[in-house]
């Protein structure tokens, strides 16, 4: 898989013009994130290894494909990874799932992690972590990084808007773990959000502030 994917497909691009729009409401937000988030988990889901198990159905026997391997793992990075979560979990139900919380300590800006709960045997799994901005990119690597401690060794980093700062960091940090993400944005402000981009997208899932 390439370092970085855009997902430039018409329903997404529709989708998240939606969502960008100051004025959509947070029901609307929340809507439109399930939505583009099911089609984004297709797209993420693109090259997971398929093989065939023999199957009946009305007419004959066949070999049918079937995918590969263990449930995949969906990290959701707290607290907006949860908007994609929910709607990646109605694609595939069976998916295990962990969480990481991490906050920026104020004083050092250095991410530290105050949550942390994966499944087990991550080391036999596909990990998908989903977080909707891939913004300075110093939270999305240090979870990376508590995911490769805990065993991870395949994992997809999916998000809705990437800045190019963050898909840089991510480069540099993790190169082996591919981004998906709804559109690669201009640039940071100088308070870290992403530009144009779409504000807190926290806040507008969640209503809050
Ligand atoms: N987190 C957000 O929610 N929005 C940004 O623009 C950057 C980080």
């Amino acid at each position: 898989m390439k370092h970085l994917t855009v997902v430039d497909h018409p329903l997404v691009q529709h989708k998240l013009t939606l969502m960008r729009e100051k004025d959509t409401s947070t029901a609307s937000f929340r809507q439109l994130l399930r939505e583009i988030s099911l089609l984004l988990a297709y797209e993420v889901t693109r090259e997971l290894p398929v093989t065939s198990k023999q199957i009946e159905t009305p007419l004959c026997e066949m070999a049918a494909p079937t995918i590969e391997g263990k449930k995949l793992v969906l990290v959701s990075i707290l607290r907006a990874g949860n908007g994609l979560l929910d709607g990646i979990l109605e694609l595939i139900p069976a998916a295990r799932v962990g969480f990481v919380g991490l906050y920026r300590d104020e004083e050092t800006l250095e991410p530290v992690q105050y949550y942390f709960k994966v499944p087990k045997n991550l080391e036999d799994r596909t990990v998908i972590a989903v977080d909707p901005m891939l913004a300075t990119g110093n939270s999305s690597a240090a979870a990376i990084d508590l995911l490769k401690q805990a065993g991870a060794k395949n994992i997809i980093f999916l998000c809705l808007l990437a800045s190019p700062e963050g898909v840089a960091r991510m480069k540099e940090a993790h190169p082996d773990v591919p981004i998906i993400t709804a559109s690669l944005d201009e640039k940071l402000n100088e308070k870290g959000y992403i530009v144009p981009g779409l504000g807190d997208a926290g806040d507008r899932m969640f209503g809050t502030k």
